[in-house]
């Protein structure tokens, strides 16, 4: 399903039915990345997954994207489906784009899920990073980008034994356009530094890190973890930093387990007033 918002198309899916739970994508992927959560998670909850602009069925336009736009285009789609509230679920970028999400459209989260994600800015070499990789991107195309991002997206378990991921991988990194790619780019390379926001989040908070993730390592992640009031912190065994797709089933079982405190948190506020 497309929607029109913030001047472009964006697509999306909208399984299930019960509590909405959007999903956000990591940099260079799409909205299929999300598949077995839809498959595990959508005979309970409304499962909602987005091409961020610039990715897969969306529109890429060549302009200059920010992480603000990215929150406003799901900020738009939620008011076309009528959506008030929502658990929100963000991989690596899709975290980056919560942290934004938060500071902007508060009153529209239930709950939080950071996977595979940091709260730090970019240093100097990583922002020298970005303007390299961006530089790939328009001298050598998409191709190029899969080969450079596949070995940092998954466990070297998967690089040696699952070349079908590998090859999911390369095809929807090079079904994306240029101009999305490097605007993600753009957007990863100016976003500030979240960490202050961490210890002023109210809402209940889930992180989830791949064992073997080396582009946000589990040490890392559990410091920011620790940041959050009252977050729970979850290592997915066997992933590495797509850990929702190398270890769907570990990876929704926690959230599965987070929904369902969550769930019964609500229930036992009800009974006691
Ligand atoms: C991602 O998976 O979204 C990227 O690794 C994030 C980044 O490059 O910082």
């Amino acid at each position: 399903m497309k929607v029109h918002v913030n001047g472009i198309e964006l697509a999306y899916s909208d399984e299930g039915h019960g509590a909405p739970v959007v999903f956000l994508h990591a940099f260079p992927l799409n909205r299929s990345t999300w598949e077995p959560q839809v498959v595990g998670l959508a005979g309970r909850y409304r499962v909602i997954t987005i091409d961020l602009r610039g990715h897969g069925e969306s529109d890429a336009p060549t302009w200059r994207y920010t992480l603000d736009q990215f929150a406003d285009d799901v900020k738009g789609l939620l008011d076309h489906l009528a959506i008030s509230k929502a658990t929100f679920v963000g991989l690596s970028m899709g975290g980056y784009i919560l942290f934004a999400f938060y500071r902007k459209y508060p009153a529209l989260i239930q709950a939080l899920v950071l996977a595979d994600t940091r709260a730090t800015a970019d240093a100097p070499d990583a922002k020298a990073a970005r303007f390299s990789m961006a530089q790939v991107a328009y001298r050598r195309g998409a191709a190029a980008i899969a080969d450079l991002m596949i070995p940092k997206l998954l466990s070297p378990a998967s690089l040696t034994h699952r070349k079908d991921l590998q090859e999911q991988l390369r095809a929807i990194i090079t079904g994306n356009q240029v101009s999305g790619i490097i605007g993600d780019l753009m957007a990863m390379e100016e976003r500030p530094n979240s960490t202050p926001l961490l210890s002023t989040v109210t809402v209940p908070t889930l992180v989830i890190v791949g064992e073997d993730d080396v582009a946000s390592p589990p040490d890392e992640v559990e410091e920011m973890s620790r940041h959050v009031p009252g977050a729970t912190f979850v290592v997915i065994p066997g992933a590495g930093h797509l850990s929702n797709v190398e270890n769907p089933e570990a990876f929704n079982a926690a959230i599965r387990t987070f929904l369902d405190s969550l769930e019964k948190r609500e229930k036992e506020g009800l009974t006691e007033k």
